[in-house]
């Protein structure tokens, strides 16, 4: 059993949780992620780590409610348990000595984003830093991110905060040399920073998070296709390049059981609980 030592409300429907797991703390680097489970019923639900505490033993993760799974999780308190912690899975992010980095992030993802613009802010990089959301209200880690950022921008979908949508980007590819970016987020955000970034040949990594079952490569759920090459995003990945993966079809996979998942949704919502 694993503990939760912290739970906040971020912002309705997004909490972040440190959970007492001193084993997992000790071994994850940035752009890992854990599979963990709230009860023996539970679905296995990954996410990706936004910060450790080695000395204390302890992970952070943060988590939208999305689903029947996120929904119980977001119901547990400080002192609560949960049946399993799996981790850490996956590559680990490439934390190198780049140049400037722009780590561009939208909704939950800026949360494990930051531990990445942390990493690379302290390996030398001028880190700037683009956070979004689809509203002002639900912006999340703008604080945690602003002091990891040499630059900082934020922008919402609907313009209630910053730049309305990517513009920051546009504007930035135009006027100035960036080494790498790095993004986590929306499929759809990805691909469209993705898109922008290509007539200008830089590098950008994007973080893929598919339907995971066992996160070890071993089902086959996961499968992306990058390069014409196909991959397990657990094992190969989270992170692969922009420039050459399939967005199409994975937008496609994600939306397989999404039936299933709004039943269980609804049924759950209702008072049921073994859908
Ligand atoms: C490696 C990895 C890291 C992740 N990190 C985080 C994280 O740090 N924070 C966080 O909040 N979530 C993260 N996710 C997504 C999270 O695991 C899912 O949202 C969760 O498992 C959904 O479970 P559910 O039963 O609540 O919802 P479901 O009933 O399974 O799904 C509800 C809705 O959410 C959509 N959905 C489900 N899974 C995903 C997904 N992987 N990507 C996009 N949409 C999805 C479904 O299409 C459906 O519309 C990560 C996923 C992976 C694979
Ligand atoms: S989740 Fe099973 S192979 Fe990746």
């Amino acid at each position: 059993m694993y503990n939760i030592v912290t739970k906040r409300e971020l912002v309705p429907h997004i909490n972040l949780f440190e959970f007492s797991a001193k084993e997992i703390a000790v071994k994850t680097k940035p752009g890992q992620f854990i599979i963990l489970r709230v009860n023996e019923k539970g679905e296995r639900i990954p996410l990706t780590m936004a910060d450790v505490d080695p000395e204390k033993g302890t992970i952070t993760v943060v988590c939208h409610e999305v689903g029947k799974s996120t929904r119980q999780l977001g119901q547990l308190e400080e002192g609560d348990c949960i049946l399993d912690l799996l981790g850490p899975l996956g590559k680990p992010a490439e934390i190198g000595k780049f140049g400037i980095v722009l780590c561009i992030g939208g909704g939950v993802m800026v949360a494990p984003l930051y531990f990445q613009a942390k990493a690379l802010h302290e390996a030398g990089n001028k880190v700037i830093g683009g956070i979004g959301a689809r509203t002002e209200n639900q912006l999340i880690f703008e604080n945690e991110m602003r002091e990891v950022c040499d630059e900082f921008y934020v922008a919402t979908d609907d313009g209630t905060r910053g730049y309305k949508g990517l513009g920051f980007l546009e504007e930035l590819l135009k006027e100035r040399k960036i080494d790498r970016v790095i993004t986590m987020g929306p499929i759809l955000m990805m691909k469209k920073v993705s898109e922008l970034t290509r007539p200008y040949s830089v590098p950008t990594i994007v973080n893929l998070i598919p339907i995971m079952v066992d996160g070890m490569g071993m089902c086959g759920a996961c499968r992306v296709t990058v390069g014409g090459r196909t991959l397990f995003a657990c094992v190969d990945g989270p992170d692969f390049d922009g420039h050459q993966v399939d967005f199409e079809e994975l937008m496609t996979r994600l939306k397989m059981y999404s039936p299933q998942e709004k039943l269980a949704f609804v049924f759950y919502e209702e008072g049921g609980s073994s859908l």
